[in-house]
């Protein structure tokens, strides 16, 4: 049973009962979905600001303009809700330019060598918007577009389907995909978001969200403690683009098998993490899959553990580093160096330019589907390796 102030006239599923003392009680304790004005667009076109709730207090905020994820507030261990990414209170703040605080990234994640790419016997060219590098889906990735938003609702839980035609052409890729990117918030305080998409001509495609979580909720993230489970990770140049090896992790400071304090070894004397300014590199998991853990972090001072599970091969852990404190996030806090982390899980960055690695190609006929599942709860450690299975 939820208090109605939590479930509300605004539940899209529950019913509710009027107890004698007049406060109303949801009868079936279900998710809460909530839709409210975000602003506008400079052309005029209203951009929505979409809150889901579960009865375990946690609350995600979505806006449909780039699939942001505005907010995720969870509790720690006295229960006390925070959010835990960053971000910004007002559309006109992201519409300004920020390093993709929460958005849903495509055509392409990450990075494609030199803006170019040959599929079928033809050369493509995207926009370079990386140096001489294409970064995030060019100059208007899907970060940037504004998404068609429907509620969802799936037993008890509450969700917010974004759709989203990328028109041949854009950005330089071949082929319409037509793109679904489902967010649910579940009753066991999971985040899932399901990826799909659809192309009417042979085309690359590679999506994730890119936010930056903070579990503390504010100042670095050089104490988070993190588990990946990954032996191998990807090197890169000084671009930023993969060289084609897998490197092993072990004996160096990439290796997060077992917990350690992400600041524990950032500045290193080593070669790659001069290259990222500290952690910005692909990891390839051991053992994708919905059930199985890939990734977890925790904040030793609140006791929030955020577990990662994902279809996806790999992920991309970066911990802000190009952050330089120029940016003045949600409630007026200055996102500095190290503010955040980010786990987009995704293929492997420049695939298209790597006959070696998984391939990235989807051809017409075919349905582009991923998930990955952010799930937050309170622990009094980190624990070893093993991990809950979402339900
Ligand atoms: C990704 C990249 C980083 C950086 C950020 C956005 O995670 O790997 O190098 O470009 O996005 O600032």
């Amino acid at each position: 049973m939820i208090p109605a102030y939590k479930a509300s006239i605004v539940s899209i599923t529950g019913f509710f009962l009027t107890l004698s003392w007049g406060i109303l009680m949801s009868a079936d304790a279900k998710g809460t979905f909530k839709q409210a004005a975000f602003g506008k667009m400079p052309d005029g076109t209203p951009v929505y600001l979409y809150t889901l709730g579960n009865t375990q207090g946690m609350e995600v905020k979505i806006t449909n303009y780039g699939g942001i994820l505005v907010s995720v507030s969870v509790p720690d261990k006295n229960g006390k809700i925070g959010d835990v990414v960053l971000g910004f209170d007002r559309l006109e703040d992201y519409l300004i330019g920020h390093p993709y605080f929460g958005a849903i990234v495509g055509r392409y994640g990450n990075r494609i060598a030199k803006g170019r790419f040959a599929l079928g016997g033809k050369t493509y060219t995207l926009a370079t918007n990386n140096n001489e590098n294409h970064l995030h889906g060019g100059l208007k990735g899907f970060d940037k577009a504004v998404w068609k938003a429907e509620p969802l609702t799936s037993g008890e839980d509450v969700g917010l389907k974004l759709t989203y035609l990328s028109k041949d052409g854009e950005e330089g890729y071949p082929g319409n995909l037509d793109v679904t990117v489902t967010y649910t918030l579940t009753r066991h305080n999971e985040l899932r978001i399901e990826y799909a998409a659809t192309t009417d001509k042979p085309t690359v495609v590679n999506l994730t969200n890119h936010s930056y979580f903070n579990l503390a909720g504010s100042g670095t993230i050089l104490e988070h403690e993190l588990v990946i489970n990954a032996d191998k990770f990807l090197p890169v140049d000084k671009g930023l683009i993969p060289t084609g090896l897998l490197q092993s992790v072990r004996g160096t400071p990439m290796d997060f098998m077992t917990p350690e304090k992400i600041g524990e070894r950032i500045d290193q004397d080593f070669e790659q993490l001069k290259i990222g300014g500290g952690y910005d590199h692909c990891y390839v998991l051991n053992n994708p899959g919905k059930g199985n853990l890939s990734a977890k972090a925790f904040c030793t001072s609140n006791g929030k553990l955020l577990e990662l599970f994902t279809t996806e091969p790999a992920v991309q852990l970066y911990t802000g580093n190009f952050l330089d404190g120029t940016l003045k996030g949600k409630g007026g806090q200055i996102y500095r160096k190290r503010s955040g982390f980010c786990l987009e899980t995704q293929h492997y960055p420049d695939s298209p330019n790597h006959p070696a690695f998984p391939s990235v190609v989807l051809n017409p006929g075919q349905k582009y589907s991923t998930t990955t599942i952010y799930k937050f709860s309170v622990a009094s450690s980190i624990g070893s390796r093993g991990g809950s299975t979402p339900r």
